[in-house]
């Protein structure tokens, strides 16, 4: 059983002049994630669920060691995180939208080219490249310039490559952000194979009906904060997710106020 626990991770950026000025405020800091905790487990889907800016992508950065925590720690199983983050790179995967695939290369050289960045035996690299490319529909488009794929395609392959070295965690920002249907529900069909697969896999999203359709347990974030974490059945009390939230929301705005 594998699993990730985060505990009273905080992150804060430093805010230039500029920055200060643009965001109309005299701090010279940015608490974008305000003392989380929380915990994820192989064969579930975890969900963090937030708005614009609430830290979903902090946190997310934080978890795939790209970024370190002012405080808190993070475990992968009984590895540290901030302590062995390279140990720790080698168990994840991680695909958010900021990163950008080569135009100019095809799918076929891409998972090439990561297959021998993880030093994946040719051999091995070349039957999993089979295996996975057939399973996820690649194989018609495998030698085809990325540029000339659509927006799905483009995100299968960066799905699939991002799981080359079959990790036992996988942590996706936003996984569905700018997808039509069709591709958002060949994503959605993907992220549920990998927890069918054993994966303890972490999304992070601002869409309800993500959540709802595939996640265990989820958190909601505002302002850095986890304000409820729980199982999507104990989260909406036979309303839909989006009255629930909303109902939250309401909450913390008006606790805010007294
Ligand atoms: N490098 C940085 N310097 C200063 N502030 C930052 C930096 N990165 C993020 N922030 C701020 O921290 C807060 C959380 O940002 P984050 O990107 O984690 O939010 P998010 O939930 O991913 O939002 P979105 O839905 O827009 O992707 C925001 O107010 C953001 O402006
Ligand atoms: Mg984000």
């Amino acid at each position: 059983m594998e699993s990730l626990i985060v505990n009273n991770l905080v992150k804060k950026f430093p805010l230039s002049k500029k920055q200060r000025k643009k965001l109309y405020t005299s701090e010279t800091e940015k608490t974008a994630v305000d003392n989380i905790s929380f915990v994820a487990k192989s064969g579930e889907v975890f969900g963090l669920l937030g708005t614009n800016g609430a830290g979903k992508t902090t946190t997310m950065r934080m978890l795939a060691t790209l970024i370190k925590p002012n405080s808190g720690q993070i475990f992968f199983n009984d590895i540290n995180a901030i302590e062995n983050p390279e140990k720790v790179r080698s168990q994840l995967a991680f695909l958010t939208t900021d990163l950008k695939p080569d135009m100019k290369s095809t799918p076929s050289a891409m998972y090439d080219f990561f297959a021998e960045l993880y030093h994946i035996p040719r051999n091995y690299a070349l039957e999993r490249k089979k295996q996975l490319f057939s399973e996820f529909q690649i194989e018609p488009y495998a030698e085809t310039m990325i540029a000339k794929l659509s927006q799905g395609q483009r995100q299968k392959v960066s799905l699939v490559i991002s799981v080359i070295h079959d990790p036992k965690f996988v942590i996706f920002d936003e996984p569905t952000n700018g997808l039509d249907i069709i591709a958002a529900r060949e994503v959605r069909d993907f992220i549920i194979s990998m927890k069918k697969n054993g994966k303890c896999v972490i999304i992070s999203t601002h869409l309800f009906d993500l959540v709802e359709k595939i996640c265990d347990r989820a958190a909601i974030i505002m302002d850095g904060k986890i304000i409820a974490n729980d199982t999507l059945d104990n989260l909406m009390q036979g309303r839909s997710l989006e009255d629930a939230f909303y109902e939250m929301y309401l909450k913390q705005v008006k606790m805010k106020e007294v």
